[in-house]
């Protein structure tokens, strides 16, 4: 059966010294308190490491925010695959709307992303969602599906077993504005069932599907109580502890 994750994505967020100190709170946190869930923090490059070496990642999961498309060589300022798993990091997100927005990531890239994280062992978070326009003008869940289809569907089922999905609305990301429970369950089973006519039930049904935008102590419980919903992927909440770990006791 799919498993419920709760993920923090930092962005661009937190000195290195900032970070080691939160990753050591939160795992300090769930080692007080057992989660119900699988818990995971996605931090920048320049932290990760530092941060593999403070944590326990029997309690507390560790990613990237972002890999290369390309595995080694002339490129750069870029961090590939094998460098992100070289410091014990096992998730990477990949695709997340800010990536898509402001650095130009198309499927094609995002292909050879997910094939190095899957080539170098790393579990990809792999985000979808649908800017404001297409939520009004109602193209949201052909806009979502091709998401997916482009970015993923040359994988086998079993590579797409591996994967992890993030449906994260760009109207409700940093902007207060939470989809509501009924709108992300709606997403979330649309979702599942285009997994379903590509892989299979079995496939889609053992799929984890996080819910990203807004996501707070407040709201959480609300959402993951949707059948479809198996978690969340947390931004400005994850930065604090209490925060985040108030996110994670909603299930
Ligand atoms: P917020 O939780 O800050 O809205 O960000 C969501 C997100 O983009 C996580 O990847």
């Amino acid at each position: 059966m799919r498993k419920n994750i709760v993920a923090g994505n930092w962005k661009m967020n937190t000195t290195l010294q900032e970070g080691v100190k939160l990753a050591e709170e939160v795992n300090a946190a769930l080692k007080e308190t057992k989660a119900n869930c699988d818990v995971v923090i996605c931090v920048p490059f320049t932290h990760l490491a530092s941060v593999n070496g403070v944590i326990d990642q029997n309690v507390l999961g560790l990613g990237a925010e972002n890999c290369a498309d390309h595995a080694s060589g002339a490129y750069t300022g870029e961090v590939s695959a094998p460098m992100v798993a070289s410091t014990g990091a096992k998730y990477v997100i990949l695709g997340h709307s800010e990536r898509r927005q402001y650095y130009g990531e198309t499927a094609e890239t995002l292909r050879e992303k997910v094939a190095l994280a899957l080539a170098n062992g790393l579990t990809p978070i792999f985000c979808i969602g649908e800017v404001l326009e297409e939520r009004e003008n109602g193209t949201y869940n052909d806009v979502v599906k091709a998401q997916i289809v482009d970015g993923l569907f040359n994988l086998s089922a079993e590579d797409f077993g591996k994967i992890i999905l993030a449906y994260e609305p760009v109207w409700a990301i940093g902007t207060g504005k939470t989809a509501t429970a009924d709108q992300a369950e709606d997403m979330h089973a649309h979702i599942r069932s285009v997994i379903a006519e590509k892989y299979g039930k079995e496939v889609a049904d053992n799929t984890s599907i996080l819910y990203g935008g807004s996501c707070k102590p407040s709201n959480a419980a609300e959402l993951f109580a949707k059948p479809d919903v198996d978690g969340g992927l947390i931004g400005g909440a994850a930065l604090k502890c209490a925060d985040f770990m108030g996110i994670v006791k909603a299930f």
